[in-house]
């Protein structure tokens, strides 16, 4: 018989073709792209569904387990991230879960490459000023920013992600890469000829520090006064990882006195944030609205992932990509 299921999203077409064409699943959709569902709404519809397709604004916690009952045996979630999921609940039920790393790391390098030189190179600025009647003349310092050529890269967490943005940036000229982590990574860091080095060493000696780690208990905030106060005034900060990780009164204390150059932030808290918030005047501020992954090919190839995810963890096989809980 066929397996209940909910999709908390209307997902990219190849996610939506393979459910359909599997002849295993009966599924209900939230069919919307443009606003996610309603708790209301997810807590009546996943009331004994056996699997759970989900998308980063869902909560997938206590609460909605319980709504959902003992049927559910798998939760798929369309992104690398996993912050938005209770681990702890879902390996005291035995509910499985999966979710889609590695075919987003292309689209999520590049992504950041393209919010680093934006940041650094003050393109918003710019267009802003070429637009509005700022552009004057052609000046000598108006509108410099900073060059990766012979600079030090910082990378937060050192994953395939990290990795991947050291390597496009290389050809860049950057001079050295550094990264923190909770251990070396030695394998990864040699692909990337890069250093370990303690988080306030990465803090003091990066002219680019990107952010590249999951969002837990330990990283939580970790960009806070303390961290900003050690970087260099002519550093900047790049967070393409998880809002929560920085302190956002704090980063926006460091943008405005001068302590740090400039930001790039493609995550925020909340998200959306909302226009009146602070950090939106700031014009060493860059913030764009969590598209990191935003590709066709990415986001269709994370629907797929998703969606095979959650076949297969309701078969009992092992999924393409699973967590370990
Ligand atoms: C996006 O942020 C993801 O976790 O895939
Ligand atoms: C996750 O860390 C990834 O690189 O896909």
């Amino acid at each position: 018989s066929l397996s209940r299921v909910y999709v908390t999203r209307q997902i990219p077409p190849e996610g939506l073709k393979i459910l359909k064409e599997s002849g295993q699943v009966q599924f209900e959709l939230w069919d919307s792209d443009d606003v996610p569902v309603p708790r209301k709404e997810l807590l009546q519809k996943v009331k004994g569904v056996d699997g759970l397709l989900c998308v980063l604004t869902e909560k997938i916690d206590k609460e909605l387990l319980d709504a959902a009952g003992p049927n559910l045996k798998v939760i798929s979630t369309m992104s690398v991230g996993f912050d938005h999921l209770s681990l702890e609940e879902l390996k005291n039920r035995g509910i499985r879960v999966g979710y889609t790393p590695e075919v987003l790391t292309d689209a999520v390098a590049e992504l950041t490459v393209a919010l680093l030189l934006t940041t650094s190179r003050r393109l918003i600025e710019a267009t802003h000023e070429a637009k509005t009647g700022g552009w004057g003349t052609w000046r000598t310092l108006w509108l410099c920013g900073y060059e990766l050529a012979n600079s030090t890269v910082g990378i937060f967490g050192l994953g395939r992600i990290g990795v991947a943005i050291a390597e496009r940036l290389a050809p860049f000229k950057v001079k050295k890469f550094i990264y923190t982590d909770v251990a070396p990574r030695p394998e990864l860091a040699k692909q990337i000829n890069a250093e370990y080095v303690s988080m306030d060493e990465l803090t003091k000696r990066s002219d680019f520090l990107a952010m590249c780690c999951a969002l837990t208990p330990e990283t939580k905030e970790i960009c806070n006064k303390n961290f900003f106060s050690k970087m260099k005034k002519t550093s900047i900060f790049i967070n393409t990882s998880r809002g929560g990780v920085v302190n956002q009164d704090d980063l926006y204390e460091a943008l405005s006195t001068g302590q740090i150059a400039g930001a790039g932030l493609d995550v925020t808290v909340p998200e959306p944030l909302p226009t009146s918030h602070p950090l939106f005047t700031l014009k060493n501020c860059v913030i764009l609205p969590h598209i990191a992954s935003a590709s066709y090919t990415t986001r269709n190839a994370m629907s797929a992932l998703a969606a095979n995810n959650l076949l297969l963890g309701l078969r009992d096989e092992p999924m393409i990509k699973e967590l370990q809980l």
